[in-house]
């Protein structure tokens, strides 16, 4: 039998059959008509992220922050159990709207919690704008879904691709460069922090000379890393994560570029990725809105407690899926596990201060993280904090007429 069949709710909690009504029934429930209905049962949690293919270890990690936030809980929102319903998205953009629907129409989820690529996001984007399912997206940094497709149901608890290279411009300009060349993957993420460098970069009076891309998710770099030894930019910034950024950074050593012009990038370039590497990352300088070393209370808690249930330690993305359950409990804390309650679950959660490892922060009018970004250098394991590149820094949030 099909998950969906066996709850007998639709996503607003009403009861839909005969058999749902008896299990009810037999479940005491006590309180009369719909908030009794709207209260009981599991909450369904879709978890929509990449279980295979490059991004495959940034959903593992997504998952393990999201359900140790709900674990601090004692597995319960607003006293209902939480109910997990599991799509592996492979990345793929093209699937994504199909992929969506298994959660949205045959599972019924109330709540759609995804995903990493850029993508995926704006096939998921048009699938939950029409259905109205809350959506809280704990990676891909889409700038239109926090943009010109803003809504009411939809939550980021990660970053606009815009933000992340933001503040680097601040960076290069303060070590004196004045050109740099970016080289990435050829899709929406790559394109959109690309944009948010040039647009920092340029403010500050330095001139990004070259775009440089590979299709998503190739990781041939060799030609290009050739182009860049014969151009001789002041410096390199470069978008990759994952599988791809391991590979990335292990060519440009033994391509011979390391050590002869400075690589810096958006901070996914060295998150995850420091034990595959060698020293192949070591002195890189990143920008990103979570750092090793930040010594606060809440960050050293975070990754005791990661480190105990996973034997493993939290990178951005396990903060990631952290705060969107932190986001998610703060709803259902203020709506009573009354999921129904729409306008109160949204309302609880764009006014939430979400306390998290990476530092407070809030939404902005686009539900998207307005936050501190910080400038990291890799030295031997750890992405270490050097500063903060840029306070409260918030997305643009162009197009969006929230
Ligand atoms: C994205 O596609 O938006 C994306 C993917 C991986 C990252 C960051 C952004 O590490």
């Amino acid at each position: 039998m099909e998950k969906n069949e066996k709850a007998g709710y639709d996503r607003r909690g009403f009861l839909k059959g005969s058999t749902a009504f008896a299990g009810v029934a037999a479940a005491g429930t006590l309180l009369p008509g719909g908030l009794a209905l709207a209260q009981s049962g599991k909450v369904k949690v879709g978890l929509m992220l990449p279980s295979t293919g490059t991004f495959a270890g940034l959903g593992a990690a997504i998952t393990n922050g999201f359900k140790l936030a709900i674990d601090e809980h004692g597995g319960k929102l607003g006293g209902r159990e939480i109910e997990y319903f599991v799509v592996d998205d492979e990345s793929n953009p093209a699937k994504a709207p199909e992929n969506a629907n298994k959660l949205v129409q045959r599972d019924k989820v109330d709540i759609v919690i995804g995903t990493v690529h850029s993508g995926v996001v704006m096939g998921m984007a048009k699938v939950l704008k029409e259905s109205g399912t809350l959506w809280i997206n704990p990676n891909g940094g889409a700038g239109a879904m926090t943009g010109a497709l803003c809504a009411p149901n939809f939550f980021r608890s990660s970053f606009s691709n815009w933000q992340t290279t933001h503040a680097l411009g601040r960076v290069l300009k303060s070590k004196g460069h004045k050109n740099a060349v970016f080289i990435t993957w050829k899709y929406a993420a790559g394109q959109e922090m690309m944009q948010g460098f040039k647009e920092g970069f340029e403010n500050e009076g330095g001139k990004l000379t070259k775009e440089l891309y590979v299709p998503f998710p190739q990781v041939e770099f060799q030609a290009l890393l050739t182009e860049i030894a014969s151009i001789k930019p002041d410096a390199v910034v470069a978008f990759f994560a994952g599988g791809g950024a391991a590979k990335f950074l292990k060519d440009y050593q033994a391509a011979g570029l390391k050590g002869k012009i400075p690589l810096y990038g958006a901070g996914f370039l060295t998150d995850g990725v420091l034990d595959a590497v060698g020293d192949a990352a070591e002195g890189v300088e990143t920008t990103l809105h979570y750092a090793d070393g930040l010594d606060t209370k809440k960050d050293n808690a975070f990754r005791l407690a990661y480190a105990k249930a996973y034997k493993l330690q939290p990178d951005v993305y396990a903060v990631q899926g952290y705060d969107a359950g932190q986001l998610f409990a703060a709803g259902m804390k203020a709506v009573k596990g009354d999921i129904g309650n729409r306008s109160g679950m949204i309302k609880a959660m764009e006014s939430a201060r979400i306390d998290s490892p990476r530092g407070q922060w809030t939404l902005s009018k686009a539900h998207n993280p307005v936050q501190d970004m910080y400038l990291r250098k890799v030295v031997g394991k750890e992405n270490k904090v050097q500063g903060v590149a840029w306070k409260g820094l918030a997305d643009p949030a162009r197009g969006c007429k929230a």
